[in-house]
């Protein structure tokens, strides 16, 4: 039986430049989709999938991110003399157990690969999960979950990837495709943001892993690859190199691309949808609004 996985690094470190001037203040993690901000989404989708520790490799002038998992007890307390029970009930969406998240510091923000390595001592011989906040995938069974459960079986590293169009794989890290059998892509290797001329395939790796130890201490040893960031991708292809099992796992649902301006606007969209009291009210908005040629000037 492989040991069931409880560890979950969330890199949130990045600068978040594409959301400037707003980043500059406030972690792009905190930015809201409808009502709650893009780190609850991950937290809950690790916690439907068993993550009991939650590592959250962070920055400077990301202490909204901490303070968003503390408790607020004059808050709470004036909730509980309004009698606001509904909102003491969404307030415990963020209660976590005192010591289930742990930060540590990213110094420099030196790319994923760095980052995820800054978590080494906390993780220990046993595969981790990886959750990009900034991915929010809107399905009915959890990514992370599902990623779980079929690493189950087969073990060594797992990544959340999609089909992407042939002009989109330069954004992505590729996998160069050895089999495709049901969700799973056995990979022969990986590449960081290839050209579309020399992308191996169109399976573009996403920001969910499942990684092993060994994968941790590649990262300690290589050397920064594209763009002068050390890449996660350099130390999965490491892996295959050795024979280690890589595998692609082909997710249901939907992913919104949070880190980007577009992607950000569509989720927005899209949860709003999806809200029973808002949804009526905000697709007639959308109807209407599409006809104006100059909506917001
Ligand atoms: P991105 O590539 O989206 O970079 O990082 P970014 O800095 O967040 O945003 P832009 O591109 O400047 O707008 C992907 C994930 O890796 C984390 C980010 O916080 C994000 O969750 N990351 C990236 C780090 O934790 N440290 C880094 O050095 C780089």
């Amino acid at each position: 039986m492989r040991k069931r996985i409880t560890k979950a690094i969330f890199p949130v470190a990045g600068l978040g430049t594409r959301f400037l001037p707003a980043t500059k203040s406030i972690p792009k993690e905190i930015l809201t989709l409808v009502d709650r901000p893009l780190i609850q989404y991950a937290i809950d989708e690790a916690r439907a999938a068993g993550i009991k520790e939650f590592i959250f490799v962070t920055s400077r002038g990301k202490s909204a991110l901490e303070d968003y998992f503390d408790s607020a007890p004059e808050l709470e307390k004036a909730l509980r003399r309004r009698k606001k029970r509904d909102l003491l009930e969404i307030l415990k969406q963020t209660d976590m157990d005192s010591g289930a998240i742990a930060y540590v510091r990213q110094k420099e923000p030196l790319g994923l690969g760095h980052a995820v390595w800054c978590a080494r001592r906390l993780i220990g011989e046993e595969p981790f999960a990886v959750v990009l906040p900034d991915d929010v995938i809107a399905s009915d069974r959890p990514c992370l979950g599902e990623m779980i459960e079929a690493h189950a079986g087969i073990g060594g590293c797992m990544l959340a990837t999609m089909l992407v169009d042939r002009e989109k794989v330069p954004n992505y890290g590729i996998l160069d495709v050895a089999e495709e059998k049901g969700a799973l892509v056995r990979a022969r290797g990986i590449v960081e943001k290839p050209s579309i001329e020399a992308a191996p395939s169109r399976h573009a790796v996403i920001g969910r892993y499942i990684l092993t130890p060994s994968v941790l201490r590649s990262l300690g040893r290589i050397r920064r690859g594209a763009g002068g960031e050390v890449q996660l991708t350099d130390a999965i292809q490491q892996e295959i190199a050795r024979g280690q099992p890589v595998h692609g796992f082909r997710f249901e649902g939907q992913r919104y691309d949070c880190g980007s301006k577009a992607g950000y606007l569509q989720a927005t969209v899209a949860f709003a949808l999806s809200r029973p009291e808002l949804r009526d009210e905000f697709a007639g908005f959308l109807h209407e609004i599409l006809a104006m040629p100059h909506a917001a000037e």
